[in-house]
């Protein structure tokens, strides 16, 4: 698996991926020109975010931000996507677990949605495909920890703001319908590209990083085995894997989040729902028995702004995940084998720090859109 991963990369590399690349000379051995069509096959590497393949609609993107922002999106209007996707906290909330909607409390952490339309799959399980953003638009207005709303009343009342009728009509030639309600937020979220980081500047080599900086991607790519699994333009492998974290003890405190947690599971068809005192990740979509407790590598861009970590947000800062990767990941038994003590001295730890801070680009400030209000109409009229 890993080893097909690997290949896959290489072949990215092969048809012209932009280039990698580095400044350390192990690096350079494997990523020189010549050597891909030559043993051996060149390591995963990291590289610069490629434009948008897909060209955007621009009056959809424009409706979809403002249903984005729009709390009518949810059962009892006062959720809207962007009270848990904060644009200045790279669309995450800060809180180690989502708030869910009210009265319930959510069991993982929320993830970014920068790059989201480019990842293989979405959610900590990876339980859609990120192709079909309609549909986790879809699951996300109706599902009960989440917004909660029946479709057809939110679309009653689209329809009694004057604004939204016009928007619709210029960006569907049509009233409101789900379906276009879904599909202008999904091309919204298609629009949200992450900035230019330094990293990237540095890869193009049209910028440089500190000292500490590079020394902490010799590391990334190095001894600290990091690449393995974050790679190419998002720093990720787009797979699943069991870092052995230690069960959050928040998880099933709280009776309303392990209320959630409980149905989640059940819905799913997991069998001893009711025994549950952990998150099983991956394991409650495929049912694998190597599937237990795996979930998916989040992509690393914009990592600075995301805080805090893992599904369960239980590690607060960046210092914490370097520490934990130092310390070889949890203690768990069924933990990946790839998770090794690293040895690393607290200046090494910092300077992989520094690193990861190099993966964020300078904050985008995205201006809420002022929402349109309703209108009262003549009886009839629509
Ligand atoms: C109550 C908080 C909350 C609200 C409201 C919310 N989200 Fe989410 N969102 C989350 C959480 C938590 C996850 C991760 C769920 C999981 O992994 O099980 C998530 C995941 C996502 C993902 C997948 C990202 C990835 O890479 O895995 C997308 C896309 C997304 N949300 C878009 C939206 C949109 C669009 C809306 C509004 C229609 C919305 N969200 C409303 C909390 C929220
Ligand atoms: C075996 C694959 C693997 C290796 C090796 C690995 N990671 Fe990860 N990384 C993951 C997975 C999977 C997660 C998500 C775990 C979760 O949600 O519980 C993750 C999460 C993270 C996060 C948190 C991101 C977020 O938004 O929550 C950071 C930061 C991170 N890794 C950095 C690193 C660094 C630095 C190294 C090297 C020291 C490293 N990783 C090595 C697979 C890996």
């Amino acid at each position: 698996m890993i080893w097909f991963s690997w290949k896959r990369t290489a072949l990215v590399f092969v048809a012209g991926g932009l280039v990698v690349a580095g400044a350390t000379a192990a690096y350079q051995t494997a990523c020189a020109d010549d050597a891909a069509a030559t043993e051996p096959a060149p390591r995963p590497a990291l590289q610069v975010l490629s434009a948008s393949e897909r060209a955007l609609d621009a009056k959809k993107v424009a409706l979809g931000k403002m249903l984005f922002f729009d709390g009518r999106l949810s059962g009892d209007a006062t959720l809207s996507c962007a009270t848990c996707h904060q644009p200045e906290k790279a669309w995450t909330d800060g809180q180690a677990f989502s708030r869910g909607y009210p009265g319930s409390l959510y069991f993982r952490n929320t993830p970014t949605l920068w790059n989201v339309a480019a990842a293989k799959y979405v959610f900590r399980d990876g339980r859609l495909p990120a192709a079909d953003l309609a549909t986790v638009v879809r699951d996300h207005i109706s599902e009960a920890h989440f917004m909660q709303a029946d479709g057809r009343l939110v679309i009653e009342r689209l329809r009694q703001v004057p604004q939204y009728e016009a928007s619709f009509q210029e960006a569907f030639g049509g009233e409101p319908t789900y379906g276009r309600i879904l599909s202008a937020v999904a091309e919204f979220m298609r629009s949200l590209r992450s900035p230019t980081s330094p990293l990237d500047k540095y890869l193009a080599g049209e910028g440089t990083l500190s000292e500490e900086a590079l020394a902490g991607l010799e590391i990334f790519r190095g001894k600290g085995r990091c690449i393995e699994c974050h790679y190419g333009e998002r720093l990720t492998d787009d797979g699943f894997h069991n870092l052995g974290l230690p069960p959050n003890p928040a998880l099933v405190s709280a009776p309303q989040r392990h209320i959630t947690l409980r149905r989640f599971f059940r819905t799913l068809g997991v069998s001893d729902y009711r025994q549950l005192k952990r998150d099983i990740g991956r394991y409650a979509i495929t049912k694998q028995a190597a599937d237990n407790s795996r979930f998916l590598t989040p992509s690393l861009r914009e990592v600075s702004r995301t805080a805090p970590y893992m599904h369960d947000g239980s590690l607060a800062t960046l210092a914490d995940v370097v520490s934990f990767y130092n310390d070889g990941g949890g203690s768990a038994e069924d933990k990946d084998p790839r998770l090794q003590p690293l040895q690393l001295s607290p200046a090494e730890q910092a300077s992989l720090v520094q690193f990861l801070q190099t993966l964020s680009g300078p904050l985008k400030v995205i201006e809420p859109p002022s929402l349109p209000k309703y209108e009262l109409r003549k009886l009839g009229a629509n």
